[in-house]
Parts: structure tokens; C-alpha cells; sequence
């Protein structure tokens, strides 16, 4: 099960622990994007590159990945139109420069082939929520403000998070509350909210939450796990990104690199896990007497172990906390 091998990995020190994201506050309000010097180091945008920011957000990374590279070009993603809108005004400077498209990272493969790209040389995923997301009261991210149970990235989805909780058997929740929030309580939180129905805040969350499990530990407040849960299911997060990770290194030119920064252990395992089947030479099940994959390496992996903030970086954004970032490189020589 896949709470116990996060677990199992967190023991061996270097997955993250399940973040506190949605609890990180006003500090939220200005957003700073996360390990960008080393993603810019790690991505090393060259003039003329083709680049592809495909969780865009508020255009932190991709401003900083179009600094560094004079004459590149980059193509923004998100699922998130109000992000979007917020990413095109911040790049407006470099138009010329800049596709943005409302899409999930998923569809890159086509939004390629649509720009007549043969690849990209540098591809960036920062998974998650953004500090807009957070703080725009009214999206229902957060049990901050009392809002309408919503939590989807992309407003035009089916499915909102009062969807989920009034209509999912209680045994559907309390396993999203397990696995996604790693909520020690999540069979008591469970049969609350099915008691409660028909819920409609993000207040009435909080408050079942706070009812089930007390104070919660300090630093922590009761409901993060649970908010976090069922924003992971709302968005599908974790399936998206099995979609991007199946043969992600596809969208890569040869020499091209993807960063993925995660920020919780069920990402960080499956960004480890698809990097080590990209590079493996074969991936024949083990035990196999003769190889019979036909599978060769993709690429080589340049982070065997992923980078993390320092604590400077943490003080300053404590959303970094819990960033880990992990880099590929795709096998071949540029052109
Ligand atoms: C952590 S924020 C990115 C912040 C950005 N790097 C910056 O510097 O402003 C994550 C963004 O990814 C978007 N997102 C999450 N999953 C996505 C997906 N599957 N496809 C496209 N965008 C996604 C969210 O809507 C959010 O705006």
C-alpha cells in the first residue's frame, strides 16, 4: 500500500514528508517560486532552447528560465485559466517569446506537435498548488476562509470537492484521507462527513476535522491532511502525473532535461520510480532467466539523490519546505 512504502522511504531520509502546503498562511500571498536558482542551474536554458514550463502558475520559473536564456522559447501550461491569466501579464514583456496554453501537462505530446516542436530542450514540472490557489478565497483550498467546497485547479472540470464528500461511500473517503493526507483518522473523519451530509463550506470541513482529531500537533492544524486529501482527488493530481511519467522522456530532445519538483512523498516516489524505469537498460520482471524487453536507456538520471531547499531558502518561503527536485537528462547528443 502505498502509505506504507512512503513511510518506508521517509525512513531512509530522503523522501518528503506529506507536506503542510495548504497550510502555509498569509506568507502564501506573495508567492516565490521554489528552488528556482537550481532549477535554472539544473535546466541550464541555452539561447535559442526550447523550453516548456508546463505548471506555468504565476510565471515565476518560466520569468527566470526566460532571463537566463536570450532568444529561447517556452511554451507555459496550465490547467488553472486564472493562473494563467496572471502568468501572461507577469511575461507580457517577452510575447514574442511565449505560448501559453490552458491545458494539462498530460496533452504535452500534442501541444508539441501543434507548435511543430520536434522536443523540448528543458521541461519543468512543479507539481501542487499554487499561492494564488491558496489565497484566492472563493476556490476552496483552503480552510482558511470559508468558501464553497470547490479545489479544482481547472474550474471548467467536472467534479467538485462538495461532489466528492456528499456523494463518495465512506470507505472511498477514508481511503483518499489515508492515502493522499496520511490522516491517522481517517476512518472517524470519514463517517463525520458522511453524518454531516450534505457538507458545503470548506468552515464545515475544517470544523468536522477539528471535531475528529483535537488540537492537532502544533505548527499543524487539524484539517491540513484532510484538505490535502481531497484536493489531490478532486484534481486526480497523482494520476495526471502517472500520465506525464509513463514516457515523459518522449517530449525531450536528445540532451534535453525535465526537472520535476514534488511536494509530498506519493510524488517524490513516483517521479524516483519513473526516472529509475527511464534509465534503466531493461526492465524485464526480476528473475527473468534472458532479457526479452527490448528496452534500452532513455536517459541518465543527474539528481540520484533530490535537491532540497536550504534552510535560508525555507526561512524565507516556508512552502519550500517539503520541495524535493529531481532532474533527467535525455540520452543522446543535442543537435
Ligand atoms: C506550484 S504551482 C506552479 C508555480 C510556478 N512554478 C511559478 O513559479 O509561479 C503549480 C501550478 O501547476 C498547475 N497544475 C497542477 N497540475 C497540473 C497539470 N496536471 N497540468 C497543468 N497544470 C497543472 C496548478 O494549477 C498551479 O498553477
Amino acid at each position: 500500500m502505498e502509505v506504507a512504502s512512503a513511510a518506508h522511504e521517509r525512513a531512509e531520509g530522503d523522501a518528503p514528508p506529506m507536506t503542510d502546503e495548504t497550510d502555509i498562511g498569509p506568507v502564501g500571498a506573495a508567492h516565490v517560486p521554489v528552488l528556482v536558482g537550481e532549477v535554472v542551474e539544473w535546466l541550464r536554458p541555452r539561447p535559442g532552447a526550447r523550453l516548456v514550463d508546463a505548471t506555468v502558475g504565476l510565471g515565476g520559473h518560466a520569468a527566470s528560465l526566460l532571463a537566463a536564456a536570450p532568444g529561447a522559447l517556452l511554451l507555459g501550461l496550465d490547467r488553472d485559466p486564472q493562473a494563467l491569466a496572471i502568468a501572461r501579464a507577469r511575461l507580457a514583456a517577452e510575447t514574442d517569446r511565449v505560448h501559453l496554453r490552458h491545458a494539462h501537462f498530460a496533452e504535452l505530446p500534442a501541444l508539441l506537435a501543434e507548435l511543430r516542436w520536434d522536443g523540448a530542450d528543458a521541461v519543468l514540472l512543479d507539481l501542487g498548488v499554487s499561492s494564488l490557489q491558496l489565497d484566492e478565497s472563493g476556490r476552496g483550498f483552503s480552510f482558511r476562509a470559508d468558501a464553497p467546497l470547490d479545489m479544482r485547479m481547472d474550474p471548467s472540470a467536472p467534479g467538485t470537492a462538495a461532489d466528492l464528500l456528499n456523494t463518495w461511500p465512506e470507505r472511498e473517503i477514508a481511503r483518499i484521507l489515508a492515502q493522499y493526507g496520511e490522516e491517522r483518522r481517517h476512518r472517524a473523519i470519514a463517517r463525520a462527513i458522511v453524518r454531516a451530509r450534505p457538507l458545503r463550506t470548506t468552515g464545515e470541513l475544517a470544523r468536522i476535522a477539528e471535531r475528529v482529531c483535537g488540537r492537532g500537533r502544533p505548527g499543524l492544524h487539524p484539517a491540513t491532511r484532510t484538505f490535502q486529501a481531497v484536493r489531490i482527488a478532486v484534481n486526480d493530481e497523482l494520476g495526471g502525473l502517472d500520465r506525464f511519467l509513463a514516457d515523459g522522456w518522449k517530449v525531450l530532445r536528445p540532451g534535453g532535461r525535465v526537472a520535476i519538483l514534488a511536494y509530498h512523498s506519493l510524488e517524490d516516489r513516483r517521479v524516483k520510480e519513473a526516472f529509475r524505469r527511464w534509465a534503466a537498460d531493461c526492465v524485464c520482471p526480476l528473475r527473468t532467466p534472458r532479457c526479452t524487453c527490448g528496452w534500452s536507456a532513455k536517459v541518465r538520471v543527474l539528481t540520484p539523490r533530490p535537491v532540497r531547499p536550504t534552510p535560508e531558502e525555507i526561512a524565507r518561503n516556508p512552502r519550500a519546505r517539503s520541495a524535493r527536485l529531481r532532474v533527467a537528462e535525455r540520452l543522446g547528443a543535442p543537435a
